[in-house]
């Protein structure tokens, strides 16, 4: 049965669309059928992302409004054969998604992929809702500082009060993705410890991916950082954490201080 998952976090600029072309990917490798769909009507930069810019021709509002079919408005990607792209609309209006619109398109897309990702707006407006609203499943995308702690606990409110199985009383899996954390910052309380925004959140941990240059990289190449740096440390956190969320039991890796124990190493040898 198809699974829809819902990037979201409240703040912006967190790293939600990082982490949905990020995840996107990580499933998709694994043979399974794969939607990412963008949400952020205006803004548009899941398509950036996956480099797949020039290839829209149709998006998300275009179906919603009938005037393209889903099939025309879906992107396969060049590199993976099974993971699609439903692009956001530049330009239109707002407005013009709307809850039928929405539900429609979720309906479909779950007769034909395993596994739709939606990407999700910033904001706690309709907007965001729009995008965890048929969710089965919400990834919170997390910063380690306390304004990102304290948005994306609000986004877990509206996760158990606004969405279709929270109306049905029915459970809504809630992940924590924990990104751009540095063990040095952390460290030194530069930062929230993975401990500290645990206690706050108190849902279950997916990932810590680290602050790397590799995903700012491969973002700029127009690639997610599994596809186009996987041997890094970021692209193995979402590679763990999509097998995750496929039921595999593994271990969540938190980022050590390496810097600080090779000059505590460094420090004894010289002393
Ligand atoms: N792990 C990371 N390390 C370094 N930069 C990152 C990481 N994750 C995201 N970024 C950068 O942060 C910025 C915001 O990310 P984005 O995914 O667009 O956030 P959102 O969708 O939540 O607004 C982008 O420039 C992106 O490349
Ligand atoms: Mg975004």
């Amino acid at each position: 049965m198809a699974k829809v998952m819902v990037v979201t976090s409240g703040k912006g600029g967190v790293g939600k669309t990082t982490t949905t072309a990020a995840l996107g990917a990580a499933l998709a490798q694994t043979g399974a059928n794969v939607a990412i769909v963008d949400f952020d009507v205006g803004l548009r930069n899941l398509d950036l992302v996956m480099g797949a810019e020039r290839r829209v021709v149709f998006d998300l509002i275009n179906v919603i409004q009938g005037d393209a079919k889903l099939a025309q408005a879906l992107i396969r990607d060049k590199r993976i054969d099974t993971l699609h792209l439903l692009p956001a609309s530049q330009t239109r209006d707002k407005d013009a998604l709307t809850d039928e619109g929405v539900a429609k398109v979720i309906e479909e897309l779950r007769e034909r992929f395993d596994y739709i990702l939606c990407d999700s707006p910033a904001g706690i407006e309709r907007g965001a809702t729009h995008a965890m609203r048929h969710a089965d499943l919400a990834v919170v995308v997390t910063n380690p500082e306390v304004s990102s702690v304290r948005d994306s606990d609000r986004i877990i409110g509206l996760l158990d009060s606004k969405t279709v199985k929270a109306e049905n009383d029915e459970r809504m899996e809630k992940f924590l993705l924990v990104t751009r954390y540095d063990p040095v910052r952390a460290e030194r309380g530069e930062m929230l410890k993975v401990d500290d925004i645990l206690e706050i959140l108190s849902i279950p941990l997916l990932a810590v991916v680290p602050e790397s240059q590799d995903v700012l990289k491969a973002s700029n190449l127009g690639m997610p950082v599994t596809v186009g740096s996987p041997a890094s440390n970021a692209a193995k956190a979402y590679r763990n954490a999509a097998r995750r969320l496929m039921g595999e039991n593994v271990a969540v890796e938190i980022p050590a201080d390496r810097r600080g124990l090779f000059g505590k190493i460094f420090a004894r040898k010289a002393a």
